[in-house]
């Protein structure tokens, strides 16, 4: 009892650690949507920048998140390096894809976090990441649909402003 007692972190440490990664990756995350919506900005996309700037916002939330939960289980939270991120793009449609791509790599590292807290035993991280593995689905959700206007609308100058328009209308579940 007395050696669980002075067990000070809740979480073992190589959960910890996978936290303290993704932690990164949601910054790094919050870093490219901010860039991509500089973009749109700079190219007269409004609705698309709206929608990054808010992308970017709520990454940050997730990694506070994470962050805040490291914490209160007794482990060290690390704030994050966060290397340059893409700022050039060729165009909307490959802005879109490449946040879908990062998106795609977020929710592999989520789906890891998760199986290594089955194998592992650590229901209260399990539970707690579930959280994250719903917001994905949302996420990759609505830059899917948006790529999909690409498809039915083609990319002439006068499609690319009706999809940016319809940016900001897309919802999961709705
Ligand atoms: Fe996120
Ligand atoms: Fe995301």
């Amino acid at each position: 009892m007395k050696d669980l007692l002075r067990q000070r972190v809740a979480v073992q440490d190589s959960i910890i650690k996978k936290l303290n990664n993704q932690v990164k990756l949601e910054a790094q995350a919050s870093a490219a949507y901010l860039a991509m919506a500089a973009w749109c900005d700079q190219n007269a996309y409004d609705h698309s920048a709206k929608f990054f700037y808010e992308q970017s916002s709520e990454e940050r939330e997730h990694m506070m998140k994470l962050f805040h939960y490291i914490s209160d289980m007794g482990g060290i939270a690390v704030s994050p390096a966060v290397a340059g991120s893409q700022s050039e793009f060729s165009s909307l449609k490959e802005v879109f894809e490449t946040a879908l791509e990062n998106e795609i790599n977020v929710t592999e590292s989520i789906n890891q976090i998760v199986s290594d807290c089955r194998k592992n035993n650590d229901f209260a991280t399990e539970n707690f990441m579930q959280w994250f593995v719903k917001e994905q689905v949302e996420e990759e959700f609505v830059i899917r649909r948006i790529l999909d206007y690409f498809e039915m609308l083609g990319e002439d100058p006068k499609s690319l402003l009706m999809i940016d328009e319809r940016v900001g209308g897309v919802s999961y579940g709705e």
